[in-house]
C-alpha cells in the first residue's frame, strides 16, 4: 500500500477500532489474551513495602529523612541534565513541599527558587487561583482526547492567547513539553510550503548559542555543545547564522552592533539559500540556556524584515521568554511599535510552554498565522496537520493555564514586575560594578552576570549551587554564568535580601581565587 493509501484509509481505522472498543464495552468479554491481567502473584517482587502511594499527612508522619529520600532517588530514579555518577557525590535536593518563592526539603529547611523551577514558575508554588482552577476541573473532566472531540479550556485557551496577539496568530495547536512544540512548528512551517506547492523549502536556520529542546528535531537547531554532540550523526544539518549576543559589541559600540552583523549574516545566508529555506527560528530577546545571552529587540524587527523580503517563515520560540518573563507578555512585543502608524510586528509562529500553567502542568503549544492554517485545508487528509499526542490540550493544563491569563488580566502583572524588576536591580548594583565579573546584565524579570576566567574555581556552577543552598537560595548557574529569574511575588526587601545572598554565596565560591586585574575597569551592562 502507498503512504497516500495508508493515509488515506485512516479515518477507517480509526473508526473501526472506535466500534470494536465500543463492542468490548457492551458486550461482556471471554477472556481473550488481549484483556487478561499480567500474572502478578504474591511473591511478585516490588520496589517499597508499601503497595500504595502515601497521601501528603502520611508522608510527613512517616518522617522520611532528606537522606533517605536522596538514596531511594539515586537508587530509582534517572535524573534529567545529570550525570548520575556524580549525583553519588551531589546528590538531588529532596524536596517536601512549596509555598510562594520558597520550596522546602523533608528536614523543614527552606530554599528561595530563584530560577523558578527551570523558569516555569511565575506565582510562586501552590498559588491558590492556579490549584482552585486544577481542582474544580479534575471534578469535571480531567482528560479527553483532542481529535474528534473538543473542550472549554482548550477552546477558551485557544482564543484568549489568539487575542493577545490582535487575532493574527489565530490557531493554536497544543502539546506538553517545549521541545515538543518546536518540533510542530518546524513540521507546521515544512509542511505548509509543501502544500503550497515548494517542497524544496526544507531547511532551517537558527542561532548561534540557541536552545530549542532535546528531541532530535528541537535539538537539530540547538547550539549548546554539551547537549548536542552525543547525537550530532542523528542530527538533520540546519544553517546556524551569528548570534546577536550584546556580548559581543565592540569597544564603544551599543547592543545595536553585534545585532546589525548577525542581520546582515541571516540576510546573506537567505539571499543564497532563500528558495530552499522553510524557516527562521529565534529566542526572542534572550537565549537562555545558551547562557542568557541578551540581545537588542530591534535584531527582531530586523529577523521579521528579511524573512519578509525572502518569503521565509519566523518561529518564535518563547517557551523561556514568554508570559511576561521579558517584561511584555510575548517577548516579541518589543520588536516594534504595537500602535501608531505601524502595525506590532509577529511571527509566523509562537511556541509558549513552561510559564503558560504556572509552573504547575506540562502544556505547551503552538499559535500559527491564520494563512498558514489554511494552506492545510484540504479534501486530502494527508494535507492535513496529522501530528499528535495523546496529552495533548489536557483540560487540567489549559485550566491551569486559563488561571495564569487571570493572573495577567486582573493583577496588572507586567506593570507590577516592572517595580520589582527595578527593585532587584537596584539591591544588585554592587555587582554590576564588581571587578570579579562582566556582562551585568537585565531584562524584565531576567538578570545575569558572567565570572570572568581569570577568578573561576573548579566546578564553579556546583560550587555555586551548593554554597547557594545553605543560604537558603535555590540557583544553578550556567556554566560561568550565574542569574536569576524569580516567580513574579517579591516586593523590595525580598529583593534586598535575594541580592544579599547572592553576593555572600559569590564571596563565599571566590574566596581564595586569584585577585582580578586591579587596572580592569568593570565591563558596562549589556542589555
Ligand atoms: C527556548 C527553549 N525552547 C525549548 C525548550 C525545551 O522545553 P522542554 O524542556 O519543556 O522540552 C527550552 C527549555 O529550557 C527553552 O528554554
Amino acid at each position: 500500500m502507498t503512504a497516500a493509501a495508508k493515509l488515506l484509509t485512516l479515518p477507517f481505522i480509526i473508526n473501526n477500532y472506535a466500534l470494536i472498543q465500543t463492542y468490548r464495552r457492551c458486550v461482556p468479554q471471554k477472556r481473550q489474551p488481549w484483556n487478561r491481567k499480567p500474572h502478578v502473584t504474591a511473591s511478585t517482587p516490588t520496589r517499597t513495602d508499601s503497595a500504595r502511594t502515601p497521601l501528603a499527612a502520611e508522608y510527613r508522619q512517616q518522617g522520611t529523612s532528606a537522606a533517605d529520600w536522596q538514596r531511594r532517588s539515586l537508587a530509582a530514579v534517572w535524573h534529567p541534565c545529570t550525570q548520575m555518577q556524580r549525583a553519588q557525590a551531589v546528590p538531588p535536593l529532596p524536596i517536601a513541599s512549596g509555598e510562594g518563592p520558597w520550596l522546602k526539603d523533608f528536614d523543614g529547611r527552606r530554599y528561595f527558587d530563584a530560577i523558578s523551577s527551570w523558569w516555569t514558575n511565575l506565582f510562586g508554588h501552590s498559588d491558590a487561583r492556579i490549584r482552585a482552577a486544577i481542582a474544580d476541573q479534575l471534578g469535571l473532566l480531567p482528560h479527553v482526547m483532542l481529535a474528534g472531540c473538543t473542550h472549554a479550556p482548550a477552546v477558551e485557551l485557544a482564543e484568549r492567547l489568539s487575542a493577545l496577539t490582535g487575532g493574527v496568530l489565530g490557531h493554536v495547536f497544543y502539546a506538553s513539553d517545549g521541545a515538543s512544540a518546536v518540533e510542530i512548528a518546524l513540521k507546521m512551517s515544512f509542511h505548509s510550503w509543501r502544500n503550497r506547492g515548494r517542497p524544496a523549502k526544507r531547511e532551517f536556520v537558527c542561532v548561534r548559542q540557541g536552545y530549542h529542546g532535546e528531541t532530535l528535531g528541537a535539538l537539530a537547531v540547538t547550539d549548546v555543545e554539551v547537549f548536542r554532540d552525543a547525537y550530532a550523526p542523528l542530527l538533520m544539518q540546519a544553517h546556524m547564522v551569528a548570534s546577536p549576543d550584546a556580548r559581543q559589541a565592540h569597544a564603544g559600540e551599543d547592543a545595536g552592533g553585534p545585532a546589525r552583523r548577525a542581520a546582515d549574516e541571516l540576510r546573506a545566508l537567505l539571499a543564497t539559500r532563500g528558495e530552499n529555506i522553510a524557516a527562521v527560528i529565534v529566542e526572542p530577546l534572550v537565549q537562555c540556556a545558551g547562557g542568557m545571552a541578551m540581545h537588542d529587540p530591534g535584531y527582531l524587527l530586523a529577523v521579521r524584515q528579511l524573512c519578509d523580503a525572502f518569503e521565509v517563515h519566523l518561529i518564535a520560540d518563547e517557551i523561556a521568554v514568554g508570559c511576561g518573563r521579558t517584561g511584555s507578555f510575548f517577548a516579541f512585543e518589543q520588536a516594534g511599535p504595537s500602535s501608531g502608524a505601524h502595525a506590532q510586528v509577529w511571527p509566523d509562529f509562537i511556541c509558549l510552554s513552561k510559564g503558560i500553567t504556572g509552573g504547575t502542568l506540562p502544556l505547551s503549544l503552538v499559535l500559527s498565522r491564520d494563512e498558514i492554517y489554511a494552506s492545510f485545508l484540504d479534501d486530502d487528509v494527508a494535507r492535513g496537520f496529522l501530528h499528535s499526542h495523546s496529552y495533548t490540550g489536557n483540560p487540567l493544563a489549559c485550566r491551569a493555564a486559563l488561571a495564569v491569563l487571570d493572573h495577567f488580566a486582573d493583577d496588572d502583572v507586567i506593570a507590577a514586575n516592572r517595580d520589582r524588576a527595578a527593585a532587584l536591580t537596584t539591591a544588585l548594583g554592587p555587582l554590576a560594578r564588581d571587578a570579579r565579573i562582566a556582562h551585568f546584565r537585565q531584562r524584565g524579570m531576567i538578570w545575569a552576570f558572567d565570572v570572568r576566567e581569570e577568578v573561576l574555581p573548579d566546578r564553579f556552577a556546583e560550587r555555586f549551587h551548593l554554597a547557594g543552598r545553605a543560604r537558603e537560595l535555590l540557583i544553578r548557574p550556567i556554566g560561568r554564568t550565574v542569574y536569576l529569574m524569580p516567580p513574579y511575588l517579591f516586593d523590595a526587601a525580598d529583593a534586598a535580601w535575594l541580592a544579599e545572598r547572592t553576593v555572600d554565596t559569590l564571596d563565599h565560591v571566590l574566596r581564595g581565587s586569584p585577585a582580578p586585574d586591579a587596572d580592569r575597569s568593570p565591563e558596562p551592562q549589556t542589555a
